[in-house]
């Protein structure tokens, strides 16, 4: 059997496209503990005198998240968002997630809270049970300064200011059935389309998402995406793409080989946005917006019971996943898939924030911690700006019982080039072995190594807790730069950050 190794060659002229830092965004829904209890606890230790949890908004704004989608995901379906404004807040039957929604924080809130952390919100408008009317009137209260119905109603509500919110989608994951108001491509797409013509006349510097394909084994998956973009093509900006993976039968092989398949998602709905283009001879290139991604399986048996048999409860403990080491290094693999799609994808969004499949946790009555799967998206989203590079990268490979030619190393590269810092984000794959990665970087003269940084750890199940975090990044002292060469060993399960800058 071949030595197992990996070769790579960055040069800074092998530009993939500069990076949009919204490839680090994520998710709040009105989901579970999220909000109540997750980002707002009036009376917790921490919460500020808005009831803002500052534990929690420590963690956020270490992660410098650029975006914020808002308020749902499948909430947003059944969303009426006049009952989150102004002083009259009463309570709905929330019918994603069977929860009663009290509506104590609404966009006004949330909107100050995105300014305290230091990022923009993506707003969903609700295509499920409402429509054109209901989406322009939110933009209206939104965007517009003042002097008319719905402006001067956010004035009278004491926000002078409009949020200017830039980015809208259009509607959540309507191809699914489970979607309240779920709708055939068809009725999406004339809706989508005149939404977005509407929405476009009240604002024209917002951009627009239309909903694609909720993950690769819709039976509607890519025509889904080609026939309401057929309608909706000339009025967006993005499509979007949502998928989530889990180890549910415990092959570790497999599951870390999954980023295959989101990289061949990404490809298919570029192609498919291009043969759309094509076909109207526009000029427009469709982007991306991958506004939901994640590990998603841990809480699947809890939810299930949950949902059948509690009732009606405010932020009921749903979709609450305890992620490990595992899942951290396919995060890691998604991250590097992103990099890689930099021209096409502009938009991501990790689903979700805080304590609903989310990279944060809080206890009720304790401290906010970091799940394992932070670490990486931190990662990412600090040393991750720049330009993304192709790697020409030659690994030995492996095959797992649903991918074959699965590459042991993945690896990208970004360069910072007015920092002048060059940074290899790589996992190794492989469960038994380290492996030697020597990297060509010899247009880069005068780089130095700065650190590398390595997540690892003996057991592909550990977890952290609020008690302790058993994955956290450590440095790792023995990987060299010389001559152009950087020359690192990849721990067998690493996620790996080598960090160069020049001297
Ligand atoms: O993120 C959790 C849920 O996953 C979202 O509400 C929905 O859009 C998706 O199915």
């Amino acid at each position: 059997m071949a030595k197992k190794q990996a070769k790579m060659v960055i040069d800074r002229d092998f530009r993939i496209s500069p990076i949009d830092k919204r490839i680090y965004g994520s998710f709040i829904e009105h989901l579970g503990r999220a909000v109540y209890e997750g980002i707002y606890q009036p009376g917790h230790p921490t919460a500020d005198k808005n009831g803002f949890r500052q534990d929690v908004m420590g963690l956020v704004r270490d992660l410098n998240v650029p975006i914020i989608r808002y308020p749902g995901g499948n909430f947003v379906s059944n969303f009426y968002w006049e009952d989150s404004v102004g002083p009259d807040r009463p309570r709905r039957l929330e019918l994603a997630w069977r929860s009663t929604e009290t509506n104590e924080v609404g966009i006004s809130e949330f909107s100050k809270w995105c300014k305290e952390v230091g990022s923009d919100v993506m707003m969903a408008v609700n295509l499920g049970t409402r429509g054109i009317a209901d989406a322009c009137n939110l933009l209206e209260y939104c965007n517009h300064p003042s002097g008319s119905k719905y402006s001067d109603l956010r004035i009278s509500h004491g926000d002078r200011d409009p949020y200017n919110i830039k980015v809208w989608c259009l509607g959540n994951e309507m191809d699914g059935p489970w979607q309240t108001g779920h709708k055939t491509p068809d009725e999406y797409g004339r809706l989508a389309e005149e939404t977005a013509k509407a929405m476009k006349v009240i604002d024209p510097t917002i951009e627009l998402v239309s909903c694609g394909s909720s993950n690769t084994m819709m039976p509607t998956f890519p025509e889904w995406e080609a026939t309401t973009l057929s309608h909706d093509y000339d009025y967006v900006d993005y499509i979007s793409l949502h998928q989530y993976f889990g180890n549910r039968f415990n092959d570790s092989k497999n599951f870390l080989a999954q980023s295959m398949e989101m990289d061949r998602f990404i490809q298919t709905v570029v192609s498919t946005c291009d043969y759309v283009k094509a076909k109207k001879r526009s000029k427009k290139d469709m982007m991306l917006s991958f506004d939901e991604w994640n590990v998603w399986f841990h809480s699947d048996a809890a939810d299930e019971d949950t949902m059948k048999n509690r009732p009606w409860q405010v932020a009921p403990h749903l979709l609450e996943d305890l992620y490990n080491f595992e899942d951290a290094l396919l995060v890691g693999l998604m991250l590097i898939t992103f990099m890689k799609h930099a021209d096409r994808l502009k938009m991501a969004c990790l689903a979700q924030l805080v304590n609903v499949i989310a990279p944060i946790m809080t206890e009720t009555d304790g401290p906010a911690w970091r799940q394992t799967i932070y670490y990486p998206y931190l990662h990412a989203s600090k040393y991750g700006r720049g330009i993304a590079l192709q790697p020409v990268l030659s690994s030995t490979k492996h095959d797992t019982i649903d991918y074959t030619d699965v590459n042991d190393i993945d690896s990208v590269a970004v360069w910072n080039e007015e920092g002048e810092e060059l940074t290899i984000f790589a996992v190794n794959r492989d469960l038994e072995d380290a492996i030697p990665l020597t990297c060509d970087v010899k247009s880069f003269e005068g780089y130095e190594l700065v650190e590398h940084i390595v997540l690892e750890c003996n057991d592909l199940k550990a977890t952290n807790s609020a008690k302790g975090e058993t994955v956290a990044p450590k440095q790792q002292t023995d990987t060299t730069v010389e001559g152009g060469m950087v020359n690192a060993m990849l721990h067998k399960a690493s996620w790996n950050v080598i960090r160069l800058k020049k001297k």
